[in-house]
């Protein structure tokens, strides 16, 4: 496997170029498919969601959460006493589905039963913080190259802006990935590489670590952050560009959904990013622009200054921003 900086992507006819769709020889899941989150009240949730561009259909097990094409569900909301990160279900190929089943059988890692109104035929274990996490065959819904981005700007003589009244509803493209409080990001890291195939992208010494997909990812579809809890901290969504980003913002502060932080980008992950906090103290982040780790190159991981871990720019961090409320 050759450094990222080195790949030689295949020129092809028409379309430019293209890249491995899947990594040779090793195995692991292509996809973070979707998650499970329980909150105390769907209607509330539903208002939230709903206004942060998702469509968020009533459904047998809650509220499914979808993004501009329906055609997948990233999320499902079941109603609980509080808010909980209930699991999150992983898709992998065959041949790496089974291989992932014969590491947890070496490993003794017992398998549970499905949870209850779970629907997907798949493997349900524990992770290093007693998590539940599921993994199944299916197809890769993780992007297969870097989501297009696009920064319109006017030429001379022609406004750039239009009215407010003007603005296109944002609606997020898809789940971008999902950030994790746990007691121990050392072992989640272990974890998740060892098990389930994942590759560290990046960390910040023992505070917070970002993973990918092997077979072609943005740079993190999971990430973990130390609490003395485990817990959800934010749920991403993809967007196309830097105004959707603010425009997102704008769309939430004008349903009442103000407190957040943003505008800003990240080192870690590049993504430009505004995060809106949800009505029970976690986010949800509008992304633009991440990092994207094709199959056939290594991304060198490094282990990056505290000042480095957060953000690039962007304002000063809300206090409570990295508050764990399911501690
Ligand atoms: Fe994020």
């Amino acid at each position: 496997m050759r450094p990222c900086s080195d790949r030689i992507p295949v020129m092809t006819a028409n379309l430019g170029f293209v890249h491995a769709s899947r990594r040779a020889g090793e195995f692991g899941v292509h996809s973070l498919d979707h998650f499970t989150l329980a909150v105390p009240d769907l209607a509330i949730a539903r208002h939230f969601y709903s206004a942060f561009g998702l469509h968020t259909p009533e459904e047998p097990t809650g509220l499914g959460l979808y993004a501009t094409d329906h055609s997948h569900r990233w999320g499902i909301l079941t109603e609980g006493s509080r808010k909980r990160f209930s699991h999150k279900s992983f898709a992998a190929w065959e041949e790496d589905f089974l291989a992932i089943r014969d590491r947890l059988q070496i490993l003794h890692i017992p398998l549970l039963d499905p949870p209850k109104h779970a629907t997907a035929e798949g493997l349900w274990f524990r992770d290093h913080d007693d998590q539940i996490v599921e993994i199944f065959i299916g197809e890769k819904t993780s992007p297969a190259a870097k989501s297009p981005f696009s920064h319109p700007v006017a030429p001379a003589g022609v406004r750039g802006a239009e009215g407010r009244a003007a603005a296109a509803l944002v609606r997020p493209r898809r789940l971008a990935h999902i950030l994790q409080f746990t007691r121990d990001v050392p072992r989640a890291i272990a974890f998740y590489t060892q098990i389930l195939g994942l590759r560290l992208s990046d960390r910040s010494g023992d505070g917070i670590a970002f993973l990918h997909g092997i077979h072609g990812s943005d740079h993190h579809m999971l990430a973990f952050a130390k609490s003395a809890a485990p817990g959800l901290h934010h749920c991403s969504w993809d967007v196309g560009s830097l105004g959707e980003v603010g425009l997102g913002a704008m769309q939430m502060a004008d349903k009442g959904y103000s407190k957040g932080w943003g505008l800003g980008r990240h080192v870690l992950g590049s993504n430009y990013f505004h995060y809106v906090r949800d009505p029970w103290g976690s986010y949800s982040e509008y992304s633009s622009d991440i990092d994207y780790i094709p199959a056939d190159c290594d991304w060198p991981a490094a282990d990056h200054p505290p000042a480095d871990s957060i953000y690039l720019w962007g304002p000063q961090i809300p206090p409570d921003f990295i508050a764990n409320h399911e501690v």
